[in-house]
């Protein structure tokens, strides 16, 4: 299934970012019964141009997190290739895989930032804050005064820019996750990917982190992926969305559509197990 936005179809150009016949399927370890690999995505077409914010739903073990692993490039597909304005990022077939190492990953980290679900585990404990914010920059090598964006940036997500000083196990949970979104967005990407970026936080806390998504997006013109089972977080964050069962996207489309009008069987399961919309 293909997934465009309708409104930016027109665009000329490559898109932002571009799956084609992208795919993943793990082996099943050695000795077990049923030998057969397991498809966790099946070969899958997605479109996203700039300013795009497409959420992914869908219930736990769908593939959401299999498909942003390969659309950032921090897993290789079985199958397809994913696009970066037009250059491939990450394909199955293994000479174009040798080619892609390098400059044109390195091109495509500088253009992406990704904040994960759990703010405990994301952040090294043993660095200081400032030193975790500063660490794409370090690795991708930004020139400038890093301390002086570190400290941007702190201030950005609403921290005190001293913050900088202070060790992951000195924070709340929220104060953590403005950290890895501090993180994500030191470098200033194009593209914030988030996967359930707000879950591990309690029901206040994800209200301020969500409020940050919104007015990031807004403040950095950024695009957006964005993988929540909260329909509400892709309701306030996402123009577009797709619906995920077994490894296949299913529907997708605008998310007040979808929302409202849903075609597929398993989106309507879906909405109708969630607790009820803001404004339903
Ligand atoms: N490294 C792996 N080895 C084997 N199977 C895997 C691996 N990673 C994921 N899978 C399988 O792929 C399928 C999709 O997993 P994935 O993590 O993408 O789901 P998800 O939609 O992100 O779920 P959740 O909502 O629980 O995070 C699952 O059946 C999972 O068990
Ligand atoms: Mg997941």
């Amino acid at each position: 299934m293909t997934v465009q936005n309708p409104d930016t179809a027109w665009f000329p150009g490559p898109p932002l970012l571009q799956a084609v016949g992208l795919g993943r399927s793990y082996h099943a370890p050695r000795g077990a019964a049923n030998g057969r690999a397991r498809t966790a995505l099946s070969p899958t077409d997605l479109v996203m141009h700039d300013g795009d914010s497409l959420g992914i739903v869908g219930e736990s073990g769908s593939g959401k997190t299999t498909l942003v692993r390969l659309l950032t490039a921090l897993d290789a597909p079985s199958s397809g290739r994913v696009d970066f304005h037009g250059q491939t990022i990450v394909s199955a077939e293994g000479s174009v895989r040798k080619q892609i190492r390098g400059k044109t990953l390195n091109w495509f980290r500088q253009h992406t930032g990704v904040v994960f679900q759990d703010p405990y585990a994301s952040l090294d404990p043993r660095m200081s804050v400032g030193r975790i914010i500063a660490e794409p920059l370090i690795g991708l090598g930004v020139a400038g005064d890093r301390r002086a964006r570190v400290r941007e940036v702190l201030v950005q997500v609403g921290l005190p820019a001293d913050f900088s000083e202070r060790y992951p196990h000195q924070l709340s949970g929220g104060q953590r996750q403005r950290v890895a979104i501090a993180r994500a967005i030191v470098h200033r990407p194009t593209l914030l990917v988030g996967d359930e970026p707000l879950s591990a936080l309690d029901v206040t806390v994800r209200a301020q982190i969500l409020e940050l998504l919104v007015s990031l997006r807004a403040e950095l013109g950024l695009s957006l992926i964005m993988v929540s089972h909260d329909l509400g977080v892709v309701q306030e964050l996402c123009d577009t969305v797709a619906v995920m069962h077994e490894g296949q996207i299913v529907e997708h489309g605008p998310t007040a559509r979808v929302f409202a009008t849903p075609e597929h069987p398993y989106t309507s399961r879906l909405l109708a197990s969630a607790l009820p919309l803001p404004g339903a």
